[in-house]
């Protein structure tokens, strides 16, 4: 469904911008209420009610056409999903991630071809669960090696930091599997990020596939070979857009076959001691602060009040990238020479399941704990 097309038809074009830059799709589309439609910017109370209107109308008719036995939401929400040019090829810059698991034909050996398949079920479902928790694509299976996307058929602004999530992840839960003597299992992990055409669908039936083009299928799974049994390594290009989000152990210049020259790699050990993602991002110098003398000057207002024993509490929202981070850095520059002690708290899309986990980040930066410490 194409929504500013949609938009077009009510006459209300103007607002084709900025549903697009608040991500409404097609499946959102039907779930947007009033306050929704405020925040992307639909002030007018006519539009609003007009817009609603027709999004019930919408709404109507999908569960009409799903009653009558057909897959009208499903149909939404897969063309929301479609990549913008399904059939023709696609020049993207792509992560991409090649699993392996470790010993395969010595397991293969010693059991069962039955078993033997058991096993690699289980490690596929393994590594699809957590490439589809981090939104990567599963492009191939090749027996017992996995090829995901990241950046394709969707994009995300941290494609690069999500397939290393999702390595470690791989790597840990395959680490649960057991072979049938009860040897855990490991896999390998290689990530690397480049430029690619998402060709055109080859092959027949259930062969077909898109091909991608170009060197970076190939160094992942050359980067894959030089892993340790259970570790992920990237690529200097994956790295490049980690910042400092991950603890990462320089492998040196290697030499890998089918590139002329030797290349960079790098074992990631696990999370980074970054205080924040703006810390994590920002390691060298910033550029000169724009603006924000009134906010600084309400700050350091608050902040004297609050030294004279008087306690605030100050909210600083907006939306992302508008430079919240960025007044807290200046805000804490200010107070370089002053003696107080600050105290973040950070939450992270990517750990929902963990329980209290900002206050744990916190916890462990405090304790300055670190990675190799023993539970005791
Ligand atoms: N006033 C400013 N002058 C110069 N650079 C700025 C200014 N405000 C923000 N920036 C820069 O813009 C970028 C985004 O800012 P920042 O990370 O602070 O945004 P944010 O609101 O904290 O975003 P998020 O919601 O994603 O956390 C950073 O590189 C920051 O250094
Ligand atoms: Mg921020």
């Amino acid at each position: 469904m194409d929504i500013e097309e949609w938009l077009r038809s009510l006459g209300l074009q103007q607002y084709g911008t900025a549903f697009r830059e608040n991500n409404v799709e097609a499946e959102v589309l039907l779930r947007l209420t009033a306050e929704d439609l405020k925040d992307i910017g639909v002030s007018s109370v006519g539009h609003r009610r007009k817009l609603l209107e027709a999004i019930a109308e919408l709404r109507e008719s999908s569960s009409a056409i799903l009653a009558e036995g057909g897959k009208a939401l499903t149909q939404v929400a897969e063309l929301a999903s479609a990549p913008a040019s399904p059939t023709g090829a696609e020049r993207r810059q792509l992560t991409v991630m090649f699993a392996d698991l470790v010993g395969s034909t010595a397991i293969s050996a010693r059991v069962d071809p039955e078993e033997m398949s058991e096993i690699i079920r289980g490690y596929q479902n393994c590594c699809a669960g957590e490439i589809t928790r981090f939104e990567g694509h599963i492009a191939k299976f090749m027996g017992d090696g996995v090829l995901a996307y990241f950046g394709w058929p969707r994009a995300h602004e941290d494609d690069a930091e999500r397939a290393v999530r999702a390595g470690l992840a791989v790597a840990s839960s395959v680490a649960q599997l057991r072979a049938p003597e009860g040897k855990p299992l490991a896999c390998r992990v290689g990530i690397a990020t480049g430029l690619v055409v998402v060709g055109e669908l080859v092959g027949d039936k259930e062969a077909r596939e898109r091909a991608v083009v170009g060197e970076t299928p190939t160094l992942a799974s050359r980067l894959q070979d030089l892993a340790r049994p259970g570790s992920v390594v990237v690529a200097e290009s994956t790295r490049h857009l980690l910042g400092d989000l991950f603890e990462l152990e320089d492998l040196g210049p290697q030499v890998l076959k089918g590139f002329e020259t030797a290349l960079k790699a790098f074992s990631v050990r696990g999370e980074g001691r970054a205080e924040s993602r703006f810390e994590a991002f920002h390691t060298g110098a910033l550029t000169k602060l724009i603006g924000r003398e009134q906010e600084l000057a309400l700050l350091l207002e608050r902040w004297s009040r609050a030294e004279d024993g008087e306690g605030q509490v100050i909210l600083l929202s907006g939306e992302p990238g508008i430079g919240k981070s960025r007044i807290v850095r200046a805000l804490r520059e200010h107070l370089a020479n002053e003696s107080y002690i600050p105290l973040s708290n950070y939450c992270s899309p990517y750990h929902t399941n963990s329980a209290l986990y900002p206050v744990v980040g916190l916890l462990e930066r405090a304790a300055q704990f670190d990675r190799d410490d023993t539970p005791r």
